[in-house]
């Protein structure tokens, strides 16, 4: 079972990236949404939290964890993986892949404030984006916006071309979406930019690493395959927004059982 934890609904973006790679493996998502948004939390309090969840779905039965949230690896990556002894995998602003795609040499990341403050984030871009000039900006309301099931209309305009209009004024011709909640919202964003700026999103890279390090015992029948979905927020509120961001899909929806 692959146990994937977020702040919120955002990491379900990866969920479905996973489940399209591997249809038969069994999926167990943990979203946070009592204590979303992480994004302005403190690296302590995100550490500590992530770790609680991180044992909660390993006492279910993970064997392997995916970090769908951007902010959570940031902060708490190192720290998980030196306490578990399974395979933990964590994700960050595509930087790397926006600094080799920008033609521009200006490129904007769309990430959290606690994504972009650490000092995780400053490496990144000293290691993959040298020469090449990074704007970033938090979009807590993005966060807002999709945990409130909003992925189009005037508000969500609102927020994009608030969001995005510095950066392609600076010149900037690659949007990385440097948190999970983006890509819900990256029809909305392609309707805002020019045709030729292009959208990074990390999720199926993701997925990639994920079914590449999948323990190779693992057993993919089909009776196994089942997705469920839990909350620590209100169930009728998922119940409300899960068939908007994954239409199509089956979930079994529940109240998490981990204590707030
Ligand atoms: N989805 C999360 C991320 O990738 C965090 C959103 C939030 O809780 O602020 O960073």
């Amino acid at each position: 079972m692959i146990g994937i934890l977020d702040s919120g609904v955002g990491g379900l973006s990866v969920l479905r990236e996973i489940r399209a790679l591997q249809p038969n493996a069994s999926l167990h998502y943990l979203g946070d949404s009592a204590h979303c948004p992480y994004g302005t939390k403190s690296p302590a309090e995100i550490c500590e939290r992530v770790t609680q969840i991180a044992d909660y779905l390993l006492g279910k039965g993970s064997s392997l964890l995916v970090i769908a949230c951007n902010s959570a690896t940031i902060h708490a990556v190192g720290p998980l993986r030196a306490i578990y002894p399974i395979p933990i995998v964590g994700m960050e602003p595509g930087v790397k892949p926006a600094a080799e795609k920008t033609k521009s040499g200006v490129v904007g990341v769309l990430a959290t404030e606690a994504s972009i403050a650490g000092e995780k984030f400053h490496q990144l871009v000293d290691t993959h984006a040298d020469g090449v000039r990074v704007i970033t900006r938090p979009c807590p309301r993005f966060v807002e916006l999709v945990e409130a099931g909003n992925l189009e209309g005037d508000g969500v305009n609102e927020a994009i071309d608030e969001a995005v209009a510095p950066m392609l004024e600076s010149g900037a011709d690659v949007l990385v979406l440097g948190c999970t909640h983006y890509p819900f919202l990256k029809k909305a964003i392609r309707n805002r930019v020019p045709e030729e700026v292009v959208l990074i999103d990390t999720g199926p890279a993701v997925a990639r690493r994920v079914v590449e390090v999948l323990p190779p015992t693992s057993d993919f029948s089909e009776e196994n395959a089942e997705i469920h979905i839990e909350t620590t927020g209100a169930v009728s509120v998922l119940e409300g927004l899960f068939p908007k961001l994954l239409p199509g899909l089956e979930a079994r929806l529940t109240k998490s059982g981990l204590a707030d």
